[in-house]
């Protein structure tokens, strides 16, 4: 017997839980799915903070243009707007909900980060702004009654009925067997998918599932080409690449190769504190001059008191490494961080398919275009977050049919995954031989060469029975490497060696994938005023 709610939220990261807020304040039954603890998402590491203009300093105009100018001529101009004007009032909704950011004599204080023209990012306890951001959520979302939290349960498909999503299926982590739950809609915040690239500042829950899920079940995904490398990962033989916040380069942190130089500014104007994907191509351009596999991120040169204030997480988690970032330069080099792409939305979070919504990280607004502005992903999970579930309550809270659900996925996985299910080390196998080609053939630099042998073993390992989770994860690999392969330029953070310069006369234009269907284009997002424009 299946259960019910009235909406299902997948993903407990700052998208989800807002859109689980604005859910319940409409009295309908919310329950949240998270594949790991309630407080294990992206958001969670989320360092720098969260970019908004409210100093006296900046102007929303402002922020509105920086964030344009980062996307490199793919942003959506009305998913922009939405996200810079709307942000101070969620932001203040936040405080008055109980987060912390940290003040100066009783008024906010804001950090620098590349490419914004002002100091614009509010923090929360130094370098823990995400922590912070989801402990007041959570506790939120706690308090109304409506909002029911299921822990450590893997979401594997959607459930359809009559062409719309009505409900999940998901592994139970009690009795550990695959349950249905029934909603009126599914709002997925499940996060990104860092973790398909061997080399990730993202923890091991962002696997993509939710863009795997969206696509399997027949919705658009669009600008799975765009991959954000954070350029200063802790780069340490056998850790765990940790983020080093790009605040610390905002505060006057340098980078610095291994003979000790300063070369960034051999690179652009604005040296570290260029946009992202420059200084990550950078380090990568200085580590191949230098045969070697790090550079530094060097912070000594700042007072070692404001640097263990201002950092306390990162001072903590180098000491681990036996590294004392006030006096020994860090060793760094990039890695994946951030998906710019996902599945596509209106600017209400509506997937294309009825009974669908997404908003956070594992959408695609256009609100990034083709290179995220540092710290704007968070203000996007709150705002969009909080739209989705507005639409959501309003639009679904309507559908009242019975729940018979037609699981059409589950089907496909009984075909697919026959008598590999409990195999860990088939899944295991698959993921590092996909993580590694993402990283060496669709990475920081790629060529239609290059993509394409990643694409031919991606088609090889697809042939053998894989188990949904590895299926998915395969999925949207080969999705971001068709997306790769399909645009013939150079733009933001997708960077073809055999393409190297941007065309904005063909290809100003976003990738659009869907099942069964080759790669497509549309100049808008924004699928209803696109219907609208006609
Ligand atoms: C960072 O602190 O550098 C990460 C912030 C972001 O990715 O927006």
């Amino acid at each position: 017997m299946a259960l019910e709610t009235d909406f299902i939220v997948i993903g407990s990261g700052i998208a989800g839980l807002r859109a689980a807020i604005e859910l319940a304040r409409t009295g309908a039954r919310v329950t949240v799915l998270t594949k790991d603890r309630t407080d294990e998402s992206n958001t969670e590491y989320a360092q720098g903070g969260i970019a908004v203009a409210l100093s006296e300093e900046d102007e929303v105009g402002l922020h509105e243009e920086d964030t344009l100018n980062a996307g490199a001529g793919l942003c959506d101009a009305a998913a922009v707007r939405v996200m810079v004007e709307d942000g101070p009032r969620y932001i203040q909704e936040l405080i008055d909900w109980g987060t912390e950011f940290d003040r100066e004599g009783g008024r906010l204080t804001f950090t620098q980060e590349a490419a914004h023209s002002r100091r614009r990012i509010l923090h929360a306890h130094g370098d823990s702004t995400g922590k912070e951001i989801v402990r007041a959520l959570i506790s939120r979302a706690r308090a109304e009654r409506e909002i029911a939290f299921v822990a450590h349960a893997a979401t594997e498909s959607l459930l359809m009925m009559d062409g719309r999503v009505r409900g999940v299926r998901y592994l139970d982590p009690l009795v550990r067997a695959p349950r249905e739950l029934r909603s009126r809609a599914v709002i997925l915040a499940s996060g990104g998918a860092g973790q398909v690239f061997l080399h990730t500042t993202n923890p091991q829950v962002a696997t993509g599932d939710g863009m795997a899920m969206a696509y399997a079940a027949g919705a658009e995904l669009a600008d799975m080409e765009f991959i954000q490398f954070h350029p200063t990962a802790l780069n340490i033989e056998g850790a765990p690449r940790f983020l080093l916040s790009e605040a610390m380069r905002g505060e006057g942190g340098i980078l610095r190769n291994r003979e000790g130089e300063r070369f960034m500014a051999r690179y652009h104007e604005r040296a570290e504190l260029a946009p992202r994907d420059i200084v990550s191509r950078s380090i990568v351009a200085e580590m191949q001059r230098t045969a070697t596999r790090t550079v530094y991120l060097d912070m000594t040169a700042l007072e070692p008191r404001f640097v263990r204030h201002r950092f306390p997480n990162i001072y903590e988690t180098c000491l681990r490494y036996e590294l004392d970032i006030t006096t020994d330069p860090l060793p760094v080099s990039p890695a994946s961080h951030y998906c710019m792409g996902g599945v596509r939305t209106d600017l209400d979070g509506r997937a294309t398919l009825p009974g669908l919504y997404a908003a956070g990280e594992v959408a695609c607004t256009g609100v990034h275009g083709a290179n995220r502005l540092a710290s704007n992903s968070l203000l996007e999970g709150l705002v969009f977050g909080a739209r989705a579930g507005r639409a959501a309550a309003a639009e679904e809270g309507r559908v009242n049919d019975r729940f018979e659900a037609h699981d059409a996925a589950m089907e496909d996985e009984k075909q697919l995954s026959s008598g590999v299910r409990a195999s860990g080390d088939v899944a295991l196998a698959v993921r590092k031989r996909v993580r590694r080609l993402m990283w060496e053939r669709v990475g920081i630099l790629r060529s239609r060469e290059s993509i394409r042998r990643a694409l031919l073993e991606f088609e090889q390992i697809s042939r053998a029975p894989l188990a949904l989770a590895s299926r998915n994860f395969l999925n949207v690999a080969t999705l971001i490497a068709r997306s790769a392969l399909w645009r013939e330029e150079s733009r933001g953070a997708h960077f073809r060696t055999d393409f190297p310069a941007r065309d904005d006369e063909y290809w100003r234009v976003h990738s659009i994938v869907r099942t069964g269907a080759d790669i497509s284009s549309s100049a808008e997002l924004d699928f209803n005023s696109v219907i609208d424009d006609k």
